[in-house]
């Protein structure tokens, strides 16, 4: 396979286990390039990418910007914050002036899930979805089986399990698709509360059990608690969540083997990991942000080849 089988990136469920050997293919010569003294090549110099992010980010927006400067293409980013957005403008409107000013491609986060879809059904323009709502975060799903592929040398046949908050979270859905599509085993972790009825029929487990859900998996990736997305109380407090679902180090050293522990960012340290776990030689945590540019570069350059 040279080229995807996707025009858009909207969701991991739209690819196919080929896509994602090519991303990650690609990635390898991209991680090559971006650990050179000269970072940048000139793959994208014709090419203008607008980010619009409706959602706050700091790993996935600068990843993004990185990865697009290191392929030479031209980026404008749009925070909407501080936009028209604000005065009203929809979200068709506010893209089809983006694309007036003669744009390729677009990086978009927004709140509702379904909106990186709409937007490719509506604008001429490659469509990379950076997060919608609690549905899927694509580009993490990537980078994530990217880097358990890298510090274990393949996912398949892979045990992992995603812990704490399933329900909220767009960095699982995404996970379990690629996990699964690269021949992993997938459990979920975390309070009843927290994980969604549907998940049993994605083929994932739910083990309640911190203890026997670390045993059994050589990868532990920990959800962040999202709170921003909570109207109601899920658990009880903040400190008994820690108790019976956040990873230290006491428990690490209980387990009888080693395993690896990922987790998306940005980190409540103390409540889903201590500091003493994030930091430790386990975590790939800062590996992930790092092949996050390379998977980056690699989605962005493999897209823009089938731009017409
Ligand atoms: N992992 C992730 O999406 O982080 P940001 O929200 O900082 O982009």
């Amino acid at each position: 396979m040279s080229e995807l089988s996707v025009n858009h990136l909207l969701g991991i469920k739209y690819l196919q286990p080929e896509d994602i050997q090519l991303i990650f293919e690609t990635a390898d010569h991209f991680k090559e390039v971006i650990n050179r003294p000269i970072k940048k090549v000139p793959s994208l110099r014709d090419i203008t990418i607008a980010n619009i992010f409706f959602e706050n980010s700091t790993r996935t927006k600068l990843s993004f910007e990185l990865a697009q400067k290191r392929l030479s293409a031209d980026v404008i980013s749009f925070s909407a914050a501080q936009s028209s957005v604000k005065k009203g403008e929809t979200l068709i409107d506010t893209v089809n002036n983006i694309l007036a000013m003669k744009v390729d491609m677009v990086v978009m986060r927004h709140s509702y899930a379904g909106a990186a879809e709409f937007l490719s059904q509506h604008v001429k323009a490659s469509i990379i979805n950076a997060g919608d709502g609690a549905h899927e975060h694509p580009t993490q799903g990537l980078l994530d089986s990217y880097s358990i592929r890298e510090k274990l040398g393949d996912v398949a046949g892979k045990k992992v399990v995603i812990v704490g908050d399933i329900l909220h979270s767009r960095v699982a859905l995404s996970n379990i698709y690629a996990l699964q599509m690269l021949g992993a085993e997938v459990k979920v972790c975390g309070p009843k509360t927290l994980i969604p009825k549907y998940v049993e029929s994605l083929g994932v487990q739910v083990e309640p059990d911190l203890k026997k859900a670390l045993q059994w998996c050589d990868v532990a990736n920990m959800l962040r608690v999202q709170n921003e997305r909570m109207e109601v109380n899920y658990f009880p407090s903040t400190r008994e969540y820690a108790q019976r679902y956040g990873l230290d180090k006491t428990l690490l050293d209980s387990l009888e083997k080693e395993i690896v522990i990922m987790h998306p960012g940005p980190i409540n340290r103390g409540v889903e990991i201590t500091s003493e776990v994030a930091d430790s030689a386990h975590s790939v945590i800062l590996d992930q942000v790092e092949n996050g540019v390379a998977v980056r570069m690699a989605v962005i350059y493999l897209l823009a080849s089938k731009l017409q």
